[in-house]
């Protein structure tokens, strides 16, 4: 039994029985974990992990365990933990576990300090908030680390800076790059938690509403073709040209947000930048709009220094939900205090998207440990053969085949000779 601190003991038997059932939806890491059972790959190797602690995460920690690891894990956002993984995973696994939803910022980096205690071998990380803190404050543990691993576009845009500078310290691969990882997990996975989250939380209809998505990358996409799916009138806000003529040839109306913000009934940022919706947007916003944020950090809404700033009064209207009056008399409603709201107001991406995602970081792990010796501390992408193996492992569990090339077909593809 490991050390942890977590909310509730009593948890654990409602959270064991919703870990067995994501895992029913997860074919592919059972897989992998079923050879992991016979091969015992990562005997006598820890890992420090930085997750969201939902029933997915307890399955991925669950295949590595398989696999011989010893695994220390903390939550990578203070709303995000699911209190009843934390305690199976916990109390029936035998991992140590700091995570507790709704933990303040000093809880939040004591939890990312206790895993480093640990002495990880390998990293992996959603956000980079582990590596940073390792190549910060906790800078003795960097020389027993051989690589890590990073779940998320903000994490590799981080870590990308870090290799630039030359200040990152071991090599991560990028999980995230895989192609089984973001065309599903960021664009179909992202695209029905967000929705999925908001309408936990307020239970507004989205039939007829003007939803704004800041960003149009694969999250962005996600999110606006299914808002556009329950029946809303979407508009996007891109500050990249080519993303935004995308964003009009698929059909969506594109403006600024200064535009934006006075036809907004519900607003969400998936860009992975700061201050995207600022004060002036909040102050042009209709009374009763609803703003969220499912990038990976609430700095994509200017909050401190922005609406909290402006606010008359803030009340809390229900879970999740909180009113903030402005002095013109308008209320602007902002969801999961700006955290992510598919993670904190819903249970995050289903688990049928997370078992390509959690396939691509197990099989990384094992990739880290067969190539650390020969690879530079930079940012690497998952070799495709292990992305295609997933997706084809993948298909073989939904029972659908595909066609394979000709002999002749190969050999048209490899030559120049042949033309019209
Ligand atoms: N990120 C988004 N959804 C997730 C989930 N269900 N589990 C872990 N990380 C996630």
């Amino acid at each position: 039994m490991g050390y942890y601190d977590i909310k509730d003991k009593n948890l654990k038997e409602k959270g064991r029985e919703r870990v067995e059932w994501a895992e029913r939806q997860m074919p592919v890491l059972r897989k992998i974990r079923e050879r992991f059972e016979k091969e015992k790959p990562f005997k006598g190797v820890r890992i420090s992990a930085c997750l969201h602690v939902t029933t997915e995460t307890a399955n991925l920690i669950n295949t590595l365990k398989s696999g011989g690891a010893e695994v220390a894990l903390c939550a990578s956002n203070p709303l995000s933990t699911q209190d009843d993984v934390a305690s199976t995973l916990a109390l029936d696994s035998g991992v140590s576990v700091y995570a507790i939803k709704g933990e303040d910022n000093e809880t939040y980096y004591n939890h990312i300090n206790s895993v480093l205690d640990i002495k990880p071998m390998v990293t992996m990380d959603d956000g980079a908030d582990l590596v940073s803190t390792c190549h910060s404050k906790r800078k003795e543990v960097l020389k027993g680390v051989i690589g890590g691993t990073e779940e998320t576009t903000t994490g590799v845009i981080r870590l990308k800076s870090m290799a630039k500078n030359g200040v990152l310290e071991y090599p991560i691969v990028a999980v995230n790059e895989a192609m089984t990882k973001h065309f599903f997990d960021n664009r179909y996975g992202t695209g029905q938690s967000t929705l999925d989250g908001v309408i936990r939380a307020t239970n507004m209809l989205i039939a007829g509403s003007t939803v704004v998505i800041a960003g149009y990358g694969w999250c962005g996409k996600g999110v606006a073709m299914r808002a556009r799916g329950l029946g809303a009138n979407v508009i996007i806000t891109e500050i990249n040209p080519v993303k935004a003529l995308e964003a009009i040839m698929d059909g969506f109306e594109v403006m600024t947000m200064a535009e934006a913000s006075l036809r907004g009934d519900l607003f969400i940022t998936v860009t992975g930048n700061k201050n995207v919706i600022r004060r002036e947007h909040f102050i042009r916003m209709k009374d009763g709009a609803i703003v969220a944020n499912s990038g990976h950090f609430n700095v994509e809404l200017e909050l401190e220094d922005g609406l909290y700033k402006m606010a008359v009064e803030k009340k809390k209207i229900r879970e999740f939900v909180e009113g903030y009056k402005l002095p013109s008399g308008k209320t602007i409603y902002l969801l999961a205090e700006g955290r992510l709201v598919n993670l904190s107001a819903a249970e995050g991406h289903p688990a049928m998207v997370m078992d390509m995602s959690f396939a691509n970081q197990s099989l990384a792990v094992e990739w880290i440990l067969k190539n650390y010796d020969k690879i530079k501390k930079d940012v690497y992408v998952i070799p495709e053969e292990i992305d295609m193996e997933i997706a084809s492992i993948k298909l073989d569990t939904m029972g659908r085949s595909i066609d394979e090339l000709t002999q002749e077909q190969k050999e048209y593809l490899s030559s120049w000779q042949e033309g019209t």
